[in-house]
């Protein structure tokens, strides 16, 4: 019976050592577990005479239900412990002073667009603005695109149910602008544009810049040496520029812009497709239907347009080489263009 005296407290000091759940478990396994050492008693107890059996039993029993309860209350102390700890470490301390957020900073494209308004500003033209949701008539007709017009495929189109449509290009500016103030006139008119087409070098929503001027006198000349002086200004650097024969309904002539690609400076690389050429704009000479749609005299005014992706311009000067990445909205990425101060 001392033997079970020593073994109890045995039992219970270790139970009292035990630093975590995983010890307690194997301390109750190895005193109250099937083979455990207080188990083991209880079976002994066929080998002592019948008399000595119920008192020495009932004390066995005393022993277990004492290291039972000991376990128990061990137990929930190292659970609680447990809690404590998870809580200090990932505690938040509201005391300490906050840890700041960066300021943000305008989007590449809202960069670059400002830029541009600010170039032409300089050279006397006027910042205009129109709907991106837009009728027939502003967007095809009043440009000499006439319904079926095989221009129109090329646009692909979102239309609404009613018949109205998402712009497809800035150039429904020139006509609004022109029907609110008449000639003469120098505009630019950056904006959102929409196209159903999506891929490395397209995306369903992008942004044009569309210049005019109509005036007396308005030459192809005069054209290209505004957009070679914007090229030059907007890039910061000697660059040539050169004119290809063109189409478009609402110019006439029409040609596209080059200018010497950014990158390679002419030599010839992946991005400009060994041309050395980078295309960069469509332009052309105001056609006089688009003059007389807008309620301008054509005998008296001539004008010339153009129409340029501000992204691309945006791409080609901050060397960016993927459209998606300026509609993704990583903050990652738009955090590397940090606003110029103004
Ligand atoms: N609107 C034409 C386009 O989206 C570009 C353009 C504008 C061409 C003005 C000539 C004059 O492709």
């Amino acid at each position: 019976m001392s033997d079970l005296t020593a073994l109890t407290q045995d039992a219970l000091a270790e139970v009292a050592a035990c630093g975590d759940l995983a010890a307690l478990d194997e301390a109750r396994v190895r005193w109250l577990g099937k083979r455990g050492v207080l188990t083991e008693q209880l079976k002994a107890l066929g080998a002592l005479p019948a008399a000595e059996r119920p008192a020495v039993g009932a004390r066995i029993n005393e022993a277990k239900q004492e290291l039972q309860s000991a376990i128990e209350s061990r137990h929930a102390a190292l659970e609680r412990a447990a809690v404590d700890r998870e809580l200090t470490a990932g505690g938040i301390d509201v005391t300490l002073p906050g840890r700041g957020e960066r300021p943000g900073t305008l989007h590449p494209v809202t960069q670059a667009r400002l830029r541009i308004e600010t170039l032409f500003r300089r050279a006397g033209f006027e910042v205009a603005a129109g709907p991106e949701i837009e009728d027939d008539f502003h967007n095809f007709e009043a440009l000499n695109i006439p319904p079926n017009h095989p221009a129109r495929a090329m646009h692909d189109t979102f239309y609404f149910p009613d018949g109205r449509l998402l712009r497809t290009h800035t150039s429904p500016v020139q006509i609004r602008a022109l029907q609110a103030r008449g000639a003469p006139l120098a505009i630019i008119a950056p904006g959102r544009v929409y196209r159903c087409d999506s891929d490395m070098t397209h995306s369903p929503m992008f942004h044009q810049l569309e210049g005019l001027v109509v005036d007396e006198n308005i030459s192809f000349a005069n054209m290209k040496a505004v957009l070679h002086g914007f090229l030059q200004a907007f890039f910061e650097r000697e660059l040539a520029m050169r004119l290809r024969p063109s189409f478009f309904p609402f110019t006439e002539p029409s040609a596209e812009v080059d200018m010497s690609c950014v990158f390679c400076e002419g030599r010839g690389c992946r991005v400009c497709k060994q041309t050395g050429w980078l295309e960069i704009s469509g332009c052309g000479m105001v056609h006089p239907n688009v003059l007389r749609a807008s309620g301008v005299d054509a005998e008296r005014y001539t004008g010339y347009a153009f129409g340029a992706g501000i992204d691309r311009l945006a791409m080609l000067r901050y060397g960016v080489n993927d459209l998606r990445l300026f509609f993704e909205n990583d903050l990652r990425f738009l955090g590397q263009f940090p606003s110029l101060p103004a």
